[in-house]
């Protein structure tokens, strides 16, 4: 993105920025989620309903655009890239410069896939439960001799030793979900981090199941490269997303897609001097989505005023409330739950003989919404959720 070239302006004062510390705590953050009023949202982990937070930001940043066209444009980008990224970087524990705005997970995927100079005989280490943006980038690989060596999974889990086990000296990189996405098994993210350190394997995550769902402190675990987007825990808007590279690992990535903003000359658009910014806005080719990334940044200040492990506990509680109520009804819970380090905000369970697909649509009916993924019912309580609307999920799932 480009940063400013300053101007002095005398523009009617729409206020485009706002840094002020949110108001806000586990005890009155549900009031700013209006769908809390009517139905039991339990499906975070798809796609999170908007917060009215969200909602003035992008309103805020749209007013700008109506009042003011283009004025204020570089001062946008300056905000966008010190101080949205700062927050983003606050609460994952990255520097601004590590951050690139992306649209979703998959192009931040696609980003590392892309952006490696891959060599014949080379092999990627995938899980064979990921979500297929984690598998199709990988796949296309093959026409450059890149071979893709599966970890399966064990009772739903990935476990460290099936990882080493297929590590060799062509190893370039192990590329996971750090929470997966049907059953909620939680990596140990250290324990892979130092595995990958010790072999020399480049370290790539998929982690929209877990930032907003867990907390993350990336200054103190090594990982190369790590997308999110931010329609699910995060509860920012549809399309928007981050993409992390960390700034030891950038330079072993070449831009895919290279455009103006690819390169740090301000203005100077006739030079063509294909010389790459410093950082990862190198990974943003043109003009970023502006009025999702403000509502992206009414979410962060939103984690960062909740505090991202309050929020972990809390989806803890809840999740586990529900584990018990569940299996007090004779539901079989299929996400591994046999210790603490395993288990997230997802939680799948089922019945013997049940058709999944057909309570869902009851549940929906009822105002309880939930997911099926890979056969079970699949619930995900972001911190805004509290036991009430387990009860109500419990109440409706008893008159399916
Ligand atoms: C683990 C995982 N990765 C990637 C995606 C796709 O995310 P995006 O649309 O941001 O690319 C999903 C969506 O369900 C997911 O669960």
């Amino acid at each position: 993105m480009l940063v400013a070239e300053k101007q002095e302006l005398s523009l009617p004062l729409t206020p485009f920025r706002d840094d002020s510390p949110l108001d806000l705590s586990l005890e009155n953050v549900r009031e700013v989620f209006p769908i809390t009023r009517s139905r039991a949202y339990l499906n975070n982990a798809s796609i999170a309903p908007a917060s009215t937070l969200v909602m003035s930001a992008m309103d805020h940043f749209m007013s700008d655009v109506r009042d003011n066209g283009r004025n204020r444009y570089p001062l946008w980008c300056d905000y966008a890239e010190t101080a949205i990224k700062g927050r983003v970087g606050a609460m994952i524990g990255a520097k601004a410069s590590e951050i690139a705005f992306v649209k979703n997970t998959t192009e931040g995927l696609v980003t590392v896939a892309n952006g490696l100079d891959w060599r014949k005989g080379d092999n990627v280490l995938l899980p064979d439960i990921e979500y297929p943006s984690n598998v199709y980038c990988w796949m296309k690989l093959a026409k450059l001799g890149v071979e893709i060596r599966w970890i399966k999974a064990r009772n739903g889990r990935i476990e460290l030793d099936d990882i080493a086990a297929l590590m060799d000296s062509r190893t370039r990189l192990l590329s996971l979900s750090a929470v997966q996405f049907s059953n909620g098994f939680k990596q140990d993210l250290a324990a892979v981090s130092e595995l990958c350190s010790k072999k020399k394997v480049l370290l790539n995550l998929d982690a929209i199941q877990w930032v907003g769902n867990q907390a993350l402190n990336l200054a103190e675990i090594h990982v190369d490269f790590l997308s999110f987007g931010g329609h699910k825990w995060f509860l920012a808007p549809i399309g928007t997303g981050i993409f992390y590279c960390n700034e030891k690992s950038i330079d072993l990535l070449d831009p895919p897609s290279v455009g103006y903003h690819t390169v740090d000359r301000g203005e100077a658009h006739m030079d063509y001097i294909l010389d790459y910014r410093p950082g990862a806005a190198r990974f943003e080719e043109a003009l970023v989505n502006f009025p999702g990334i403000w509502g992206l940044d009414a979410a962060v200040r939103m984690h960062l005023a909740v505090t991202p492990i309050a929020a972990q506990e809390k989806i803890a509680s809840v999740v586990s409330y529900a584990a018990e109520r569940l299996q007090s009804r004779g539901w079989r819970i299929i996400s591994p739950r046999s210790h603490p380090g395993e288990t997230s905000g997802l939680l799948s369970f089922t019945k013997e003989s049940l058709d999944v697909e057909k309570v869902a649509k009851s549940m929906n009916s009822a105002g309880v919404d939930l997911a099926v993924r890979a056969g079970a019912l699949r619930i995900s309580p972001s911190f805004y959720n509290d036991e009430s609307d387990i009860d109500r999920m419990m109440a409706a799932l008893e008159s399916c």
